[in-house]
């Protein structure tokens, strides 16, 4: 309760008080009668009376917020998970004296309740969350700072390692012409669309589609796209191949590129699938079922004549 008897107490809240306190026990000190006088004797007595009579009740964060507008604002609208009591935090106020030079004594510390929530790397939480009323409120400007003695790496990855270090394993040219911080601009958190900078390989295609073949983080490295990737993403760029296996129908058509070729540039041979269909004699003779079939592109068999 210390809090609520200090040295410091502004004069309209003494005002709203006293309002309040003599609306309240103004009637009952007016009502008169034998009774009343006996209980307001017996009250001189055994201790204050009148506008002295009540508890103080501590102040609500609404009633701190009549003076300090501007933290219950933020906390209003940013506060998030921040939003409880003042005094939970401010467990002491009013209460800063110039000439003590005490501010940073009678702040609330972060750590008290967080401990170091991002390592020991940062250990100075105001510099980025500097609105503790609104803890999420962060400037970009003091994320994207460099990393000393690690070469174009930025802050960001201290953080978020695994992006960092797919980063450091698997470097395009986003890592020099782009960087974290030129694509996951502005504001912390927001998440770019490839086709911000990029077209795409062919007119259908979506922002969400790039994904599955590239990494923001590794773009360069073709990854291991799933196998219901439609032929046509392939077919953007080999063509040719496409247009083959769509118009000349076999049983190979019903089959999806990415069957047969798992991963970019892999190559499923047709013994994984077929084992040696026309017995063992005619292998040995032509080791390349190509010599008869041509192209799997393009089935079925040339007849040998
Ligand atoms: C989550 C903890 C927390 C809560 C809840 C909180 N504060 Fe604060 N408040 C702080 C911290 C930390 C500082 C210190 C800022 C600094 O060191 O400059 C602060 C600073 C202040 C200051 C000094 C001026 C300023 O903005 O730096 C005032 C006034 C203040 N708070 C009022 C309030 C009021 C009123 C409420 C409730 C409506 C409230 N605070 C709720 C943590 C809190
Ligand atoms: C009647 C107005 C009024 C009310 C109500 C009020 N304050 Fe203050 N408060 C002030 C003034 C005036 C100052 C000094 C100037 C400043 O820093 O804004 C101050 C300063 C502060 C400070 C910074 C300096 C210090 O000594 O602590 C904090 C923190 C603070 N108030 C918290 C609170 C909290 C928490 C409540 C509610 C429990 C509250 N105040 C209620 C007027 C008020
Ligand atoms: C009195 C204890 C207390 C103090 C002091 C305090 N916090 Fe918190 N903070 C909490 C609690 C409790 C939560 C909610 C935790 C949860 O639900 O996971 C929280 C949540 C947060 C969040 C997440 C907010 C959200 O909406 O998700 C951030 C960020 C944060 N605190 C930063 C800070 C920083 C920075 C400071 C110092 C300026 C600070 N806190 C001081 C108790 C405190
Ligand atoms: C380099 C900037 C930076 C520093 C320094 C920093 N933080 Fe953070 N903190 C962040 C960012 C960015 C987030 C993510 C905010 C979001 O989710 O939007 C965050 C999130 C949090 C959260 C939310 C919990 C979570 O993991 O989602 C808490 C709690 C927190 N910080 C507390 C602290 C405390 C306590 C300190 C000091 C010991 C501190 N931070 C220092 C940048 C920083
Ligand atoms: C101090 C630690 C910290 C720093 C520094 C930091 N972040 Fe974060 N970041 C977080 C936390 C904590 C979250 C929220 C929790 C989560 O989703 O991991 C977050 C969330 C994100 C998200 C959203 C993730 C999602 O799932 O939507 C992106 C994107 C992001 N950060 C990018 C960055 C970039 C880019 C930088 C550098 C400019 C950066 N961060 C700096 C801690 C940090
Ligand atoms: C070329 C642009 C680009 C660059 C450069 C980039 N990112 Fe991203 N990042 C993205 C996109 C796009 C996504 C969304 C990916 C998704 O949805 O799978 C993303 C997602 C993220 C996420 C959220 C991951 C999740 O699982 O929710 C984090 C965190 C992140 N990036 C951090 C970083 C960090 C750290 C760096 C630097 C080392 C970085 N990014 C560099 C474009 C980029
Ligand atoms: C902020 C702009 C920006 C965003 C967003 C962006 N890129 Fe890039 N990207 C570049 C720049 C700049 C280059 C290098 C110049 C060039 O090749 O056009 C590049 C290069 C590439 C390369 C070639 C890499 C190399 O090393 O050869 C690929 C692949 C690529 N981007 C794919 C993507 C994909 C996929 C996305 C979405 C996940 C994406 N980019 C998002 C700017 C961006
Ligand atoms: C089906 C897989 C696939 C999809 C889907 C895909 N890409 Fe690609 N992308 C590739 C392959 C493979 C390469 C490498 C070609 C090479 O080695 O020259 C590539 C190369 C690139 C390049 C660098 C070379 C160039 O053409 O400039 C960029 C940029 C790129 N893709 C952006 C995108 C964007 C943007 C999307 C989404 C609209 C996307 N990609 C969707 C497979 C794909
Ligand atoms: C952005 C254009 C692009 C897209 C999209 C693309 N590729 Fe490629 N692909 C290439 C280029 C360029 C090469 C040759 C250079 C190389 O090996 O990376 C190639 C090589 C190949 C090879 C190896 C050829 C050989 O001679 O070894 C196969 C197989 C292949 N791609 C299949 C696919 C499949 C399947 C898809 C769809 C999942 C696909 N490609 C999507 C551009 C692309
Ligand atoms: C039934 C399996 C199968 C299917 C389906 C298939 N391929 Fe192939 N592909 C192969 C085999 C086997 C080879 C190797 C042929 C050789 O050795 O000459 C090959 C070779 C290639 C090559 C390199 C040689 C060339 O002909 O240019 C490319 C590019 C290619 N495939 C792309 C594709 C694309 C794109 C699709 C879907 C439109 C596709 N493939 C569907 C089995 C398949
Ligand atoms: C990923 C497995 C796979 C690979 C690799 C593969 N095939 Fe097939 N192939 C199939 C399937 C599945 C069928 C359809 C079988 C059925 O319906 O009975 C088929 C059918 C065929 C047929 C019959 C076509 C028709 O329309 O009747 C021929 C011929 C054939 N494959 C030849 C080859 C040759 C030659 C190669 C190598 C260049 C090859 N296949 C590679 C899976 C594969
Ligand atoms: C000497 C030429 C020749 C060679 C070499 C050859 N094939 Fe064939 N294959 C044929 C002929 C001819 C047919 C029948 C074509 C038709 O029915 O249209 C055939 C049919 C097939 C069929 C379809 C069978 C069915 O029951 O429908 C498959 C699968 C097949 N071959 C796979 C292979 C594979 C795998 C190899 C290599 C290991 C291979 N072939 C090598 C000539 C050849």
């Amino acid at each position: 309760m210390k809090n609520y008897y200090s040295t410091f107490v502004p004069s309209s809240i003494c005002a709203v008080g006293l309002c309040f306190l003599l609306t309240a026990c103004g009637p009952a000190g007016n009502t008169g009668g034998p009774e009343s006088s006996a209980a307001k004797k017996q009250e001189q007595d055994s201790g204050p009376s009148g506008i002295y009579a009540m508890e103080i009740e501590p102040l609500t964060p609404v009633e701190c917020g009549r003076c300090h507008n501007y933290q219950f604002k933020w906390l209003q609208d940013k506060g998030g998970k921040h939003q409880f009591d003042c005094t939970t935090c401010h467990e002491q106020f009013h209460t800063y004296n110039p000439r003590k030079g005490n501010w940073d004594e009678i702040m609330p510390k972060c750590q008290d309740c967080h401990d170091l929530p991002h390592g020991k790397d940062f250990p100075a939480c105001m510099e980025c969350h500097q609105q503790p009323h609104a803890p999420k409120v962060i400037q970009f400007d003091k994320l994207d700072k460099a990393v000393p003695g690690q070469e174009g790496v930025v802050t960001c990855s201290v953080c978020h390692k695994n992006e960092g270090a797919e980063f450091a394993r698997l470097p395009s040219k986003h890592n020099t012409e782009v960087n974290c911080q030129g694509c996951h601009a502005e504001v912390h958190g927001a998440i770019p669309s490839c086709l911000d900078c990029h077209d795409p390989h062919m007119k259908q295609q979506e922002y969400k589609d790039c994904l599955l073949c590239h990494s923001p983080h590794s773009a360069a490295d073709i990854k291991a796209y799933p196998e219901e990737v439609p032929n046509i993403a392939c077919g953007a760029c080999h063509e040719t191949v496409h247009s083959n296996l769509q118009t000349n129908v076999t049983k190979h058509s019903a089959l999806q590129c990415a069957t047969c070729h798992p991963t970019h540039g892999e190559i499923t041979t047709c013994r994984d699938c077929h084992g040696e269909p026309h017995g063992g004699e005619l292998h040995k003779r032509f080791t390349n079922c190509l010599d008869c079939h041509m192209d799997p592109h393009n089935l079925p068999a040339k007849t040998q004549s």
